[in-house]
């Protein structure tokens, strides 16, 4: 058998598997697994590499209005780039429904921005912002028929926070429809009466961020948006979890037999409240909610990865500048927390964080690494197999992994739009040398090898 590209002398890694194969690639599809191939246009050397399907992250914000003269960091080319350079092959970003529009006219805008624009593959969660009678009766189903299967609703910030029975009936739409739905948990009446309390002492640096969001009131959150998904019967994500206070409620919500998934992100392993309480405006860096913790909470978010609470480990990137009038350092946000920007960047920081610190560190297994980076995120939102995982027939979206190279990380070596990462000077072990999409080389040893709008949208199915 003749094919395009073989990746020779290689170790596969699935969620579940590594053995010794080459990789036979036709058409931009895996064609053969077999321990010798030899009849290919090229030949990749893969000795002493991991070759493992390429990173998902399903948590991106990428090109999203955030009002009042802030600009995201990262549009569709930037953000996709940076993520090729960091091992992905596949990003899930959000389509976000601005209130008094339907979310057709939101995935117009959104569509248009990420035509042609893309390095690797695209996908939208819807995030409903009004749940009209026309939005949850007529546009959802027909959407999710079109192959958008996931939603996101927020219970915190101002303009996109849902009450109660605006997410019961949004929870009950997508039950109807077959959609799996994302929650952000924090109680927004008590941050704002936190935030008020800080206002009033004049306590408004950075650091008061993390105390108005403290982990009860993200505890409280997931506690009722677990109540209503049980008592609609929809399964839902809970993202972004932080503490251990939520996991427990993740944990007690399976137990009653709730279908609930549990994602986690690099800054809560990472960072700490701490952080956010730096020199001058340096905490700014920092800010993203809910807001990183402490170490204990650190500890809780790695038995999370380790037990299966957690079975997605997703970026949020959410990149804004921190030296510039559009990002952290607005002329309000310089005066007020309030005004920061919430987000962080971290699309092409987050594998070789998690390989390092997780693999490299021995607390998860090189499997649970691809299961939680890869095969999950498309397992969970309607993309496998034809995503996430080296399997005849499967897309050749394929990362080479060197286990042994030795990278600190500075912003310069990043490809985001950002001007700054939050995990400066971070020494990892492990880094990936080489991402594939659909059988195309887009990153070779450092270099761009793929053109822009190589990406596609993806349709996916439902869970
Ligand atoms: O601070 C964060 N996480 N910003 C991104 C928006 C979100 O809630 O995911
Ligand atoms: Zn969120
Ligand atoms: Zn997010």
């Amino acid at each position: 058998m003749y094919f395009d590209t073989i990746i020779k002398n290689g170790t596969v890694v699935t969620a579940c598997d590594t053995f010794q194969s080459d990789v036979g690639i036709r058409g931009g599809k895996i064609a053969a697994l077999a321990a010798s191939l030899d009849s290919a246009d090229e030949i990749i050397d893969a000795s002493g590499l991991y070759v493992m399907p390429g990173g998902i992250d399903s948590h991106v914000h990428l090109a999203q209005p955030s009002g009042d003269g802030i600009v995201m960091a990262d549009d569709f080319a930037s953000g996709t780039l940076s993520a090729a350079f960091g091992g992905n092959t596949t990003v899930l970003t959000f389509c976000m429904q601005e209130r008094g529009t339907t979310l057709r006219e939101s995935l117009k805008a959104y569509h248009a921005k990420a035509e042609g624009e893309c390095y690797i593959d695209v996908s939208f969660h819807l995030v409903v912002t009004d749940p009209t009678s026309y939005v949850l009766g007529q546009e959802l189903p027909a959407l999710v028929e079109d192959g958008y299967t996931s939603i996101k609703v927020f219970m915190t910030y101002e303009n996109l926070r849902l009450r109660d029975d605006q997410i019961l009936d949004t929870l009950d739409s997508a039950r109807q429809s077959g959609a799996l739905v994302m929650v952000h948990c924090e109680n927004e009446d008590a941050i704002r009466y936190l935030i008020g309390k800080h206002e009033r002492n004049g306590e408004l640096a950075p650091k008061f961020h993390a105390l108005s969001r403290p982990a009860a009131a993200e505890r409280e959150a997931t506690h009722r948006a677990l109540s209503l998904a049980e008592i609609v019967g929809t399964p839902i994500v809970i993202v972004h979890v932080s503490n251990r206070q939520a996991m427990e409620e993740i944990e007690r919500a399976r137990k009653r037999g709730s279908k609930v998934a549990g994602e986690t992100c690099p800054q809560y392993l990472l960072l700490t409240a701490d952080d956010l309480d730096a020199a001058e405006l340096e905490g700014a860096k920092f800010v993203c909610s809910p807001p990183p913790r402490d170490k204990e909470s650190q500890e809780a978010c790695w038995e999370g990865l380790q037990s299966g609470t957690f079975e997605l480990f997703s970026s949020d990137h959410c990149p804004f500048r921190y030296d510039d009038d559009s990002g952290k350092l607005n002329e309000k946000g310089k005066r007020h927390f309030r005004w920061i920007p919430n987000g962080i960047p971290g699309v092409e920081t987050r594998l070789p964080i998690l390989f390092s610190e997780g693999v490299s560190k021995g607390r998860i297994d090189i499997n649970r690494f691809v299961a939680l980076s890869s095969t999950n995120h498309a397992k969970q939102y309607g993309l496998y197999p034809q995503k996430g995982t080296i399997a005849i027939g499967s897309d050749a979206d394929i990362t080479l992994w060197d286990p042994h190279k030795q990278v600190t990380i500075t912003n310069d070596i990043l490809h985001h739009g950002a001007d700054y990462t939050p995990y400066h000077g971070l020494e990892v072990v492990g880094w990936p040398v080489l991402t594939m999409l659909r059988g195309r080389s887009i990153i070779r040893e450092g270099a761009v090898q793929g053109t822009l709008g190589q990406g596609q949208y993806l349709r996916r199915t439902r869970i």
